[in-house]
């Protein structure tokens, strides 16, 4: 292994550019050369290659987005777009490469090593739904986002003796409303995978109102989404107004927390490891606070299960 790229793909998550920063650094450390690949699997098709030196990751550990950029393209799905991404790792001899994204890019990352380009993964995306880590990069700086945003709306909230919904991000998982439902002190939280009972939320605001409460936060993951329908319905059961209020791509950017810059560094280093010492086609992770690796086809069948003892200790703090 002399030389080795990197990448960014998919939707960007904060500390992307931390794991860049180490995967860089720990190369150069071990004497490899390496070339930082632009707009994922797209920039790889269109040969968009840069080389990388020490200095090319100063000032990013604490940015957000990826130095490198990112997409999602369609094209590294054909034959033809996959072909062509090879021949240019080959064009720039590329002897293995680091991918770092969600489970779409490690879907690419499988099929890259299926043919014959040794590749790891680095798990970044802030939705958190990777089943075998229990944290990817990303996550717990998107929930510092969604906390704050529920502080701000609480303050409006009380003033106006509301009902707030607030949506936030996580495609199918339900991990950031989860969490950030928690810590937020939301009266609510409405994910995909577990059923939930209009009734059951309307009593509870309306309980909290007969105690005085001034404002109730329903946390809502977009995976569930019809936040305005949501909200027209609450009204009408519970007598209280309603507002709505989607996060979106505000959570995907700002500075990365230290518990994701830490993570990316760890990450970026073990990905590279692994590359020095032949032991590719696997994904790094976190489990209990130690840095694990797995086979990529083997990390990706596992599935994301939510906290159920988590979602039941919201229930309990919300009464
Ligand atoms: P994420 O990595 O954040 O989950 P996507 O699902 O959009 O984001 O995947 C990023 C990119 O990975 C896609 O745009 C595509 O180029 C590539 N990709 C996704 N799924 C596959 C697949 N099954 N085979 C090959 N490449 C894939
Ligand atoms: O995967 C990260 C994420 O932000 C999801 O939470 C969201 O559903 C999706 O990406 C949005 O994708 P796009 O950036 O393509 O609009």
């Amino acid at each position: 292994m002399k030389k080795i790229g990197v990448l960014t793909s998919g939707g960007d998550a904060p500390g992307m550019n931390a794991a860049i920063r180490a995967v860089v650094r720990v190369a150069i450390y071990n004497g490899l050369e390496v070339v930082g690949i632009k707009r994922g699997y797209q920039g790889l098709i269109e040969g968009d290659v840069i080389n990388m030196d020490v200095s090319s990751v100063g000032d990013i550990i604490h940015r957000g987005g990826t130095k490198l950029r990112s997409a999602r393209s369609l094209e590294f799905k054909t034959e033809k777009g996959f072909n062509r991404a090879i021949n240019v790792l080959k064009t720039f001899k590329i002897d293995g490469l680091v991918v770092i994204g969600g489970d779409g890019s490690f879907r690419g990352a499988a099929k890259l090593c299926e043919n014959g380009i040794p590749t790891i993964g680095i798990p970044a995306t802030i939705d958190n739904d990777l089943g075998y880590t229990d944290y990817t990069i990303g996550f717990f700086t998107a929930l510092m986002t969604v906390v704050n945003a529920i502080g701000n709306v609480r303050d409006t909230s009380t003033a106006h003796g509301r009902t707030n919904i607030i949506e936030v991000m996580g495609r199918n998982c339900g991990d950031i409303a989860l969490y950030a439902g928690l810590s937020g002190g939301a009266e609510s939280i409405i994910i995909p995978e577990i059923d939930f009972d209009i009734d059951e939320i309307s009593e509870n605001i309306i309980r909290g109102k007969n105690r005085g409460k001034l404002s109730s936060i329903v946390l809502l993951a977009e995976g569930v989404g019809k936040p305005y329908e949501l909200a027209e319905e609450l009204e009408l059961k519970t007598g209280t107004k309603t507002r709505v209020s989607v996060i979106g791509y505000l959570q995907r950017g700002g500075t990365p927390t230290p518990y994701d810059r830490v993570l990316a560094s760890r990450f970026g280093a073990e990905a590279v490891n692994l590359l020095i010492n032949g032991d590719a086609g696997k994904v790094v992770g976190i489990k209990g606070n130690k840095i694990i690796s797995l086979n990529i086809k083997e990390a990706l069948e596992i599935p994301r299960e939510i906290d159920e003892d988590l979602y039941k200790l919201t229930q309990i703090l919300a009464i």
